[in-house]
């Protein structure tokens, strides 16, 4: 990308995208080839996501995935990126009921991936971690809802925070998180009245994944959004491609090709 084309978006630019109203593009990264095609279609923020831990690696859960698992991740798609901002998930087990270790994770992943910024997962019961992190100048972005990394506390994907004990906490949790100096949010699969009344009452930007439209901006798994993968059909996706079709024509086609030796033809020989 010519840099004269762009401005690079930082935690401030995000957070101005908010007072103006312009809304905020998210979507997940996890390798350097995408990381390009991503920026040069200008979304604003890439999200190294846990969910590479399903995505990538086929695990059921986020859980499995490592830390260096993630550094390595982020480090390929920060290659990849000129003018996005890069947020890198914090891995279950690197932050949570530690703040020492929680610190230690943040700092490992801005020094070896070269990533702008770290999200984890909670509210409350991670306070202590995220005042460690953002002490050391790191920028955070907190994530409601749905958190995968609980998965085995609920036992369910399904909508988060429909009760009103579960909402009211939610709420509480959002301002918490903004009072101790996160830069954005993420809330996931939850109504999207509860999703308009968190992005009303903050400062901070609010990003969405099945949190209704009157939030500060989207985010979804791009392979999802590709239709690369084929068994997750939550309402909230909407599917842009059919990548999964696409592709597997394509190399059955050249399976053809390859066993009726019509590749390599002579122009595709030396
Ligand atoms: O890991 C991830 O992809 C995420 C998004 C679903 C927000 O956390």
């Amino acid at each position: 990308m010519d840099k004269k084309e762009y401005k690079k978006i930082t935690t401030k630019v995000l957070y101005d995208m908010k007072c103006r109203g312009e809304k905020i593009s998210m979507l997940t990264a996890y390798d350097y080839t995408m990381a390009r095609i991503l920026d040069a279609a200008k979304i604003d923020v890439l999200l190294v996501g846990d969910s590479a831990s399903n995505v990538m690696a086929g695990h059921e859960t986020t859980l499995p995935i490592t830390l260096d698992q993630m550094i390595y991740h982020a480090q390929s798609v920060v290659r990849g990126v000129d003018r996005a901002l890069v947020v890198v998930d914090m891995p279950f087990g690197t932050y949570q009921g530690n703040s020492k270790r929680a610190l230690d994770s943040a700092i490992r992943i801005m020094k070896e991936s070269g990533g702008h910024a770290v999200k984890l997962e909670g509210g409350r019961e991670v306070k202590e971690s995220v005042e460690r992190i953002l002490s050391a100048g790191i920028p955070v972005m907190g994530h409601l809802g749905l958190i995968p990394q609980s998965i085995y506390k609920f036992g369910t994907y399904t909508v988060r925070a429909k009760e009103e004990a579960e909402a009211k906490k939610l709420v509480e949790d959002a301002h918490l998180l903004e009072e101790l100096g996160v830069f954005a949010l993420v809330l996931e699969k939850i109504p999207a009245e509860l999703g308009k009344k968190v992005a009303e009452s903050l400062k901070i930007p609010v990003i969405g994944i099945g949190a209704g439209p009157d939030v500060d901006g989207q985010v979804l798994v791009t392979h999802d959004m590709l239709g690369m993968t084929k068994d997750f059909n939550p309402r909230f996706l909407r599917r842009y491609l059919d990548l999964f079709t696409d592709m597997k024509d394509a190399f059955e086609r050249y399976r053809q090709d390859v066993k009726s030796g019509d590749f390599p033809n002579e122009s595709e020989s030396y």
